[in-house]
């Protein structure tokens, strides 16, 4: 016994080392110890205490936050079946049901023996090769009844995962149209070479020349937010690659880091040269835990060749290096702010802003913070010159895009086009026939409509961050909605409550429409719901959590009528005519004494 518990403290030990016992790395260090120990045990929540000299109520309140870490026991393997819409089209519900009757187990519960729990994760970004699961924090994707069965089959004699077959864990590409980005073959450290022939202020200047907008949503023009860092008062600055990719339906950052890590790196280090940082940051999607080790091959590569590390290709005061962080589930943790948050050890809560991350970010120090996609144009941008990376795309969205396929279409994948491509080419070229509608960028993006297949993706027009999921005549696109309604309610951070509260009665009466219970009223209501998430909601997330609702409303009105109870709302009781007595009694009749009606 005593021998165990000195081996626990030790294992404990190393990774607190490994870590420096810094406070600032509470999350990776719970992550390391969720790997080990598949949770976080009251014992090791007082010992981490004592030993970061932190309250154990901050490393319950971290841990409590991410979905994958855990305080309790969840099973030696711990089941999560992706649960973005795509998979539900492939069928992801009827093979967990299959899966907890095999195992005689409920969904969220752990098994008596405490072999296995089951439950469902927020899409995994493996969209292109759905459906997919985590087992132990591992992708595993093309689930079939076949794959289910064998896999319930491993768990139940308890075969570690390092014997399972290789096949289950490989994740494809899927590439299907490469352009400048994909196609690229910029050596290592080529862009970099001339980036340090014309300096940090022209490489500013190119980029900005460039027009490069940020692909991770919003489309800041990178310029300007790396010129406001260099800008910045401050001589520690850091650069921070958002890897978090959590929009569901959006794959691509996971393809660039599989295929061009070395231009996502060469684009960071440029950043850093240009505004003078000398620390970097990818944060990386717990999800996409299995690409950790290559990426840090990638790394150690280039400090090899010393493209990253002290005087990069020999520039005395050039030093620069890259660390990896991994996420731990909570898609609120791709909102910049609460990124760096997380980065910090802290809750994924979005900060207030201004001020903004280019003047206090990570540490409270200048922080340029880009998408993957982003890094890796600017590394374009540099290598061919801002004129010839102009010339690809519109006038406002320079540059091309990869786009993330999934749902009813015969060839899902990742497609790169020139921005102001059309939703009716990218249709044609996945094979995609009778498409009701296309959600562009995500739950929070656009719906587009057959009649809308016309319009072009790009910043004049449908701006995306990339997934494009794609919806045939067979598709209920009330459910598609109530899907993304819940994954909202499910992400909410809960820091504001009309987001906490509003998403969550936004499911309710999704469901309660579900049901056949819902009016005209509920319908309204929405509409009131959105004008309040707009108007006070701290982040993107709640401003746009009605969006799902409202776009599928206007284009699918049916959808919803169909399953309303009466189309109009009839109150089961006399609100006005409650008041007759009141008015009665002050002798008031006039208008101001009656309940308005109209809007009741
Ligand atoms: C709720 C929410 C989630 C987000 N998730 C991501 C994400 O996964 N990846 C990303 O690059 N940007 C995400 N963003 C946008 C980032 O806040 C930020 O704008 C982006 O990282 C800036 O990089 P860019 O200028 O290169 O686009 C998210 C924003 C919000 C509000
Ligand atoms: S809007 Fe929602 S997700 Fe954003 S900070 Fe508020 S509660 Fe959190």
């Amino acid at each position: 016994m005593v021998a165990d518990a000195n081996v626990r403290m030790a294992e404990l030990d190393q990774i607190l080392e490994r870590r420096d016992r810094d406070p600032g790395d509470l999350l990776q260090i719970l992550r390391e110890i969720q790997e080990l120990r598949g949770y976080i045990d009251p014992a090791t929540v007082t010992y981490l205490a004592s030993q970061l000299g932190i309250p154990r109520a901050r490393i319950e309140g971290v841990a409590g936050f991410y979905s994958f870490l855990h305080l309790q026991p969840h099973g030696e393997y711990r089941v999560l079946f992706s649960d973005n819409i795509t998979d539900r089209m492939l069928g992801n519900q009827q093979l967990l049901e299959v899966m907890c009757h095999q195992l005689w187990l409920q969904p969220g519960k752990v098994s008596e023996d405490g072999l296995v729990s089951i439950d469902m994760t927020s899409c995994t970004g493996m969209c292109d090769q759905g459906p997919a699961m985590l087992v132990n924090g591992r992708a595993i994707t093309r689930l079939t009844l076949q794959r289910v069965q064998e896999i319930t089959h491993l768990i139940r004699n308890r075969t570690p995962m390092a014997d399972w077959s290789a096949d289950f864990f490989r994740v494809e590409d899927n590439v299907r149209r490469s352009g400048p980005i994909l196609d690229n073959k910029l050596a290592p450290g080529e862009a970099l070479r001339i980036g340090l022939n014309i300096g940090g202020t022209a490489i500013v200047e190119e980029v900005k020349k460039s027009g490069l907008r940020g692909r991770g949503g919003a489309g800041f023009p990178t310029g300007l937010k790396w010129e406001a860092c260099r800008n910045a008062s401050g001589t520690i600055k850091h650069v921070v690659c958002n890897a978090d990719e959590g929009e569901p339906g959006t794959f691509k950052d996971r393809v660039l880091l599989t295929r061009q890590a070395d231009m996502v790196f060469e684009g960071m280090t440029l950043c850093a040269q240009a505004i003078g940082a000398q620390h970097g940051y990818l944060y990386l999607r717990g999800e996409y835990r299995y690409l950790l080790e290559p990426l840090q091959e990638v790394l150690q590569r280039r400090r090899d060749s010393n493209l990253l590390g002290k005087s990069i290709l020999g520039q005395a005061g050039f030093d620069f290096d890259i660390e990896i962080h991994l996420g731990a589930g909570a898609y609120i943790c791709g909102e910049e702010s609460a990124l760096i948050e997380s980065l910090e050890g802290e809750r994924g809560i979005p900060r207030n802003r201004p001020p903004f991350p280019v003047t206090h970010g990570y540490m409270q120090q200048p922080t340029a913070v880009d998408n993957v996609e982003t890094f890796c144009s600017a590394a374009l941008a540099i290598q061919m010159g801002a004129d010839a990376f102009r010339a690809i795309g519109t006038e406002k969205s320079s540059g091309s895009k990869l786009i993330s396929v999934s749902g009813d279409c015969p060839r899902p994948g990742i497609y790169e086009y020139p921005f102001g491509v059309s939703v009716r080419e990218v249709l044609q070229d996945c094979g995609a026939v009778n498409t009701r509608a296309v959600q562009v960028s995500g739950p929070s993006g656009i719906c587009v409509a057959e009649h809308e297949f016309h319009r072009k993706l790009g910043f004049e027009d449908l701006p995306t961050a990339g997934a494009f999921m794609v919806f045939d005549d067979s598709r209920d696109m009330f459910e598609v909605a109530r899907n993304f309604v819940q994954f909202f309610a499910h992400e909410s951070c809960g820091f504001c409550t009309p987001c906490r509260v509003g998403t969550s009665m936004l499911k309710q009466t999704m469901n309660k429409i579900a049901d056949g219970h819902g009016t005209q009223h509920d319908l309204r209501e929405v509409e009131h719901l959105d004008h309040v998430l707009q108007t006070t909601s701290h982040c993107g997330l709640g401003r746009t959590a009605c969006n799902p609702v409202l776009h599928t409303l206007r284009h699918f009105r049916p959808a919803y009528e169909n399953r309303l109870k009466s189309l109009d709302f009839e109150p089961g009781f006399d609100l006005d005519g409650a008041l007759e007595r009141a008015r009665q009694m002050t002798g008031r009749d006039d208008a101001g004494a009656h309940l308005n009606t109209e809007e009741a």
